[in-house]
């Protein structure tokens, strides 16, 4: 098959989403549905690859930025699937070969499909090839109506008859053209429906009435032509590809306990012999090692998770790196530029914020580090707290290897503990520790012997309450 040209009608506003961004730029899987579009659109090598942009133009060729060589025509107003098609014409026009055409909002699309829709058409010799499936529930698509088994024409639902509707085989949307015929055919598209656009299926008609043959082809699995309207249908056909991405993860040799409440975007990587416990969501750039256990309720988000890691129940992980044999959690929150080294331990509400932490190094209870650089073989105490803040600058904190910071501990930044200090529970530290010291910073214990007693003898004269504060 020659190279096909591509065109992608991405205009519409998809009023059935009831959203302020355009149905298009809505993600399934993590990756908005248009891009997904894209990438099996250039997964075939086509000679050239146009979007129809329109509605909130500008949004969707921003989240088309890092995708190459791609075409835009604007379509200003958007009056129909025909209509978007003929701004086209001024790119296309001129062209000869094959058109293939696809929607914006049927991004689970194969690119083994759209060859075979190509060659299937250059082997047809007809103007126009369209790729159809049958469905158990054909509500909401255009219908094929067949004549002597050929394409007669495509009837929209909301204009079809109680007959019409009975009919299971819909159009997908998707077509290959015979170029040379296309445009002056869509110049006769008229409006008179009852949406008032001009549909593009309207062409079949034109065509069959011209004696010029439309064919078809039937797909046998309709899942992948399943376009989005609704929210309804973004969370059916999202679960589907999370499902399927599953699969493929089961298959290559990761466990997944409950593959119905476990997300993993595209893009994601899962090692062999890792664990997945029920309700997991793996999101953007993110890759898991091998034989780690990731446990309920975690949610991981570019990132970079080695082996051989626990990662505890109900975790937030995001855009940080996570070395081998470490545990992290339960409960614990790791945020953007953080790092956590082979075998560290960061336990039960845990907050890091742009911070390392060395190798072998634990931070295992109610602990906030921020900014902070803390080096290998480090205890940090419960309660521990970086004090990164002081209302204008974030300051760094360093605590060098082998030091060891007590419970309920304030590091007030800019400040270093040095190597191998010890950092007394309660401590208020504004200076640096030198290595190997002893920082006590706290306010000094007083025991007021037979306090109690004196209290107690006073009855009826002072309160209590009085005497603590006269004392
Ligand atoms: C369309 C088909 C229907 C088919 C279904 C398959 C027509 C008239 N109907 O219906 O037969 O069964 O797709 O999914 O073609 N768009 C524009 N400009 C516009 C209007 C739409 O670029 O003026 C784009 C949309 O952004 C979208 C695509 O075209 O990506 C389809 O539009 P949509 O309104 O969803 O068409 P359907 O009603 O689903
Ligand atoms: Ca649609």
């Amino acid at each position: 098959m020659s190279s096909p040209h591509i065109l992608i009608l991405a205009a519409g506003k998809g009023t059935r989403m009831k959203s302020s961004v355009p149905k298009v730029l809505h993600p399934v899987a993590g990756t908005p549905m248009i891009v997904s579009v894209v990438r099996t659109a250039r997964a075939i090598s086509p000679a050239t690859c146009t979007l129809v942009v329109g509605h909130q133009a500008d949004a969707v060729k921003a989240a088309l930025a890092g995708e190459p060589d791609i075409r835009f025509v604007v379509q200003e107003p958007q009056l129909g699937t025909g209509h978007a098609l003929m701004q086209a014409a001024p790119l296309l026009g001129g062209e000869r070969g094959t058109l293939v055409l696809l929607y914006g909002d049927v991004p689970q699309l194969r690119p083994e499909t759209l060859s075979a829709l190509g060659e299937r058409h250059e082997a047809s010799r007809a103007a126009a090839t369209v790729i159809t499936a049958m469905v158990p529930d054909p509500t909401g698509y255009g219908r094929v109506v067949r004549e002597n088994g050929e394409v007669a024409r495509i009837v929209e639902h909301r204009d079809a008859t109680a007959e019409e509707r009975s009919i299971a085989e819909i159009n997908s949307g998707i077509y290959a053209f015979d170029l040379e015929p296309l445009f002056p055919a869509l110049a006769k598209i008229a409006s008179d429906n009852s949406q008032g656009e001009y549909y593009l299926t309207d062409l079949v008609g034109i065509y069959r009435r011209a004696r010029q043959s439309v064919a078809s082809f039937l797909i046998a699995d309709p899942a992948e032509i399943l376009g989005i309207n609704s929210r309804s249908e973004l969370a059916a056909i999202a679960r589907r590809v999370w499902r399927a991405r599953n699969e493929a993860l089961m298959a290559a040799g990761v466990t997944i306990e409950d593959p119905e409440t476990t997300w993993v975007d595209y893009g994601v990587t899962v090692g062999p012999d890792t664990v997945i416990k029920p309700g997991v969501t793996l999101q953007g750039r993110t890759s898991i090692g091998c034989r780690s256990v990731i446990h309920s309720g975690v949610r991981v988000v570019d990132s970079d998770i080695g082996d051989e890691v626990t990662v505890l129940d109900h975790c937030l992980i995001q855009g940080s790196r996570v070395a081998g044999q470490a545990s992290i959690g339960p409960f614990a929150h790791l945020r953007p530029l953080s790092e956590v080294e082979a075998g560290a331990r960061i336990g039960n509400f845990v907050e890091l914020k742009k911070t390392r932490v060395g190798r072998g190094s634990k931070a295992s209870h109610l602990t906030y580090l921020g900014d902070t650089t803390v080096g290998a073989g480090v205890n940090i105490g419960a309660g521990t707290i970086t004090c990164n803040y002081d209302g204008v600058r974030k300051n760094p904190t360093i605590i060098e290897d082998g030091s060891f910071i007590g419970s309920d501990v304030q590091l007030i930044a800019p400040v270093r503990v040095g190597r191998g200090a010890y950092v007394a529970a309660g401590s208020s530290i504004t200076d640096d520790v030198p290595a190997g010291a002893l920082a006590i910073a706290r306010g000094r214990q007083v025991n007021k012997e037979g306090w109690a007693e004196k209290k107690a003898g006073h009855k009826g004269t002072k309160t209590g309450h009085e005497d603590t504060k006269t004392d």
